[in-house]
């Protein structure tokens, strides 16, 4: 990661704010709504995987009376990853400057967007943190903040990131970073996609940084977090870590 200092950053362009949904009925117009009244210039793009409960229905409702908002519907249920980066390439061929992630469950406030943007226009990429100084939970039980502050730590130490939020998806990237990160090749599908595309952009040299955001746990719907997407990033985390340990070792940059 370089320090960003002597570097000037160019204009950020069109934000699309990508909401990937899995069965978010409840929460899908509300949240939109919310994001429309905080950054009215930005365009949304619902990344719907065919929800049984209908929300991709919902989202194209909300796009046939809205020109900001768009709608990207899958075929199945694929994963977090696999939705993101079909989000990413839709915005990056559409021709947008900023892209966003964010959770369809209100659990990343569009009212705090403002603020991560606003750091964008002097960095690559800007993780909304919930464990650097200023940055916390809300009603989250201790057994998934110690899964997630265990998941950032294990993740910081195996792959050297100096970074304290490592698994958190309310990020901004600019169009650059994600088209320097070789999105191509990522093969992460569960939510270890967000340590992936995290250590990509610091070892490609990206400037990265971390504003405190609040985390409020969800409301509405069921979080889709499982023990294969555990397992998933567990496996990944630790092979990547010692595949970048051995090469190191054996004197190759990775
Ligand atoms: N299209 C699609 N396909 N969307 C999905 C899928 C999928 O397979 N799985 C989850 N989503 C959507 C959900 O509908 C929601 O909008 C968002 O992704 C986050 O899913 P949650 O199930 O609410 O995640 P979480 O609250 O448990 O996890 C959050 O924190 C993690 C780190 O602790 C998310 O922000 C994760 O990205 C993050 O890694
Ligand atoms: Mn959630």
């Amino acid at each position: 990661m370089n320090d960003g200092g002597q570097r000037s950053f160019g204009p950020l362009g069109t934000t699309l704010v990508i909401i990937p949904t899995y069965n978010e009925a409840e929460n899908i117009k509300p949240i939109v709504a919310r994001v429309r009244e905080s950054v009215p210039e930005a365009h949304v793009l619902v990344a719907d995987d065919n929800s049984p409960d209908g929300t991709g229905k919902l989202a194209d409702e909300l796009a046939a009376d809205d020109d900001h908002v768009k709608v990207l519907h899958r075929q199945g249920k694929e994963g977090l990853g696999a939705a993101y980066l079909a989000g990413f390439r839709w915005g990056l061929d559409n021709g947008y400057g900023v892209l966003v992630e964010m959770d369809a469950d209100g659990s990343h406030q569009p009212e705090e967007l403002p603020r991560l943007l606003t750091a964008l226009k002097g960095a690559d990429l800007v993780l909304g943190s919930r464990w650097v100084p200023g940055g916390r939970v809300v009603n989250w039980p201790k057994s998934r903040e110690f899964l997630s502050r265990g998941g950032s730590t294990y993740s910081r130490l195996m792959l050297d990131v100096p970074l304290r939020d490592v698994t958190g998806g309310y990020r901004a990237f600019r169009r650059e970073t994600l088209e320097g990160l070789g999105m191509d090749e990522v093969a992460s599908q569960g939510y270890c996609f967000q340590v992936d595309l995290a250590w990509r952009a610091v070892k490609a040299g990206f400037h990265v940084v971390e504003v405190p955001i609040t985390f409020v746990e969800r409301e509405l719907g069921d979080s889709k977090m499982s023990r294969d997407i555990v397992a998933e990033a567990l496996w990944r985390v630790t092979s990547w870590g010692l595949g970048s340990r051995v090469s190191k070792a054996l004197g190759k940059e990775r």
